[in-house]
């Protein structure tokens, strides 16, 4: 195929883990944390981390209600840990700092799928060390499905018309390593590259069939907020988000992720000639095609309903608790405090139901909104916004939440209900700033 000779490489669609209990109802991986190479830049072979390979990680794919049990092998020289980000287990089986894994061992979570079908993902947490990881290539996708989503007319041939798309930006060196040698300014905005990957590729493209196409957004960048476009700028529907689908799907011609956030998009390909191309473009930059060819495939229409997302209820709240995002560089603080792994700085009572106030106060000057927004993330449950600045959350954001951007001098407010137990994090997801000692820790008890 001609079209495709000039296109750079074929996205890489991540493999789905294999599931090793042939039991319904059980599930069961491994995952080996290892040390990798990548020839991003043809001759100069780069030294990554990945998960069973050598960048990134597979999917791990469970239905609700599922018994799950992870075998996670630590193969890499040096201590990390697998957090589940989005997934609402106990604090034990969570993977924050306190789970860490040492070189050689194995840690085996265990526990119940009790959330809808939803888009998740995993990467280590580590203090001090999430950045770098991450960083170097270890992230995955958790994917849920349940009934409903199964039961609902949406694309899901898995890598056909149903695809991931894992958005990182990068920065290679001279002799093509990701170096991680913060500067004052990294510091300060994360960790922005100049080089943006797909499912690790540079530039890639990826032949989708006409008709409609599902895609899987992650920001698994370690700073970067993107503005997603198509390069024609048609429109395209968000039908989900972190935590799950959308009540109904939400046409926009442009999306906002930050670090950490997932979306669930329907592209509709089906006016498209055969050959035809379209890019990905953040605020106008390409970084990768599509190139429609073959049958037409999928639904015919997108279902103008999803799921029941409930009406947040504010009566059900126990309390209201405040965090306020403040400071720049080496001095961003929740609360005015810096993570202390001996700390607990919120106290919670099984299954209540919190809203929490969540401020940025930019670089805490007076009466300014200068600073820079930060996706502020809790762990072991899904939030549903009430309110950005007392109005009405957009439509795309009114669905299950676990990241929220929030940006300077603004204060957002969400509910929550906090159904499982133990020592949880809640921290800002840019992770420079997580690892500079912008997070804190929950206790649910
Ligand atoms: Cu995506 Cu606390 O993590
Ligand atoms: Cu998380
Ligand atoms: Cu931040």
């Amino acid at each position: 195929n001609d079209s495709l000779a000039d296109g750079g490489t074929s996205l890489p669609i991540p493999p789905i883990l294999k599931d090793e209990n042939p039991d319904p109802g059980k599930a069961e991986f491994t995952l080996v944390a290892q040390k990798g190479s990548m020839e991003f830049i043809e001759g100069k072979p780069t030294d990554t981390f990945g998960y069973n390979g050598d960048y990134l990680g597979p999917v791990i794919r469970v239905k609700t209600g599922d018994d799950v049990s992870i075998k996670v092998k630590n193969e890499i020289d040096e201590a990390t840990t697998v957090h589940w980000h989005g997934l609402e287990v106990d604090g034990d089986q969570d993977g924050g700092p306190h789970s860490g894994i040492q070189p050689g061992t194995t840690w085996n979570p265990q526990f119940k799928i009790e959330q809808n079908a939803a888009t998740l993902w995993y990467h280590p947490h580590l203090l001090h060390e999430t950045g770098e990881h991450v960083y170097k290539g270890l992230a995955g996708l958790f994917i849920i499905d349940d009934e409903d989503s199964d039961n609902l007319d949406l694309p899901n041939e898995y890598g056909v018309n149903d695809i991931p798309l894992i958005v990182q930006d990068k920065q290679l060196d001279e002799n093509g390593q990701f170096t991680y040698d913060l500067s004052m300014h990294d510091v300060m905005m994360g960790l922005q590259g100049d080089t943006i990957m797909v499912n690790g590729a540079i530039n890639p493209y990826v032949e989708v069939p006409k008709g409609k196409v599902r895609f899987r957004l992650l920001n698994g960048s370690n700073a970067r907020i993107y503005q997603f476009q198509l390069s024609n700028n048609q429109k395209f529907y968000q039908i989900g988000t972190d935590g799950g689908l959308l009540e109904k799907p939400v046409e926009m011609d442009k999306l906002i992720l930050s670090s950490a956030e997932r979306a669930e998009l329907i592209v509709d390909f089906s006016e498209y000639e055969e050959g035809e191309t379209v890019e990905l473009t953040d605020k106008g930059t390409s970084f990768m095609k599509f190139i429609v060819t073959g049958e037409e495939k999928g639904p015919n229409n997108v279902p103008s309903k999803l799921v029941d997302i409930p009406d947040p209820d504010e009566t059900m709240a126990a309390r209201t608790r405040k965090f306020v995002m403040s400071g720049m560089g080496r001095n961003v603080s929740i609360n005015g405090k810096q993570m202390d792994m001996d700390r607990i700085d919120e106290q919670l009572k099984l299954h209540d139901t919190e809203i929490w106030e969540i401020s940025n106060e930019g670089m805490g000057m007076m009466g300014n909104n200068m600073g820079m927004a930060h996706p502020f993330h809790g762990h072991g449950t899904q939030f549903l916004i009430l309110d950005r600045d007392g109005n009405p959350p957009p439509p795309n954001e009114r669905g299950w939440k676990d990241t929220i951007l929030v940006a300077p001098g603004e204060k957002v407010r969400a509910i929550a209900t906090f159904d499982h137990k133990g020592l949880f994090m809640y921290h800002c997801h840019i992770l420079e700033h997580e690892d500079a000692g912008m997070m804190g820790q929950f206790n649910v008890e």
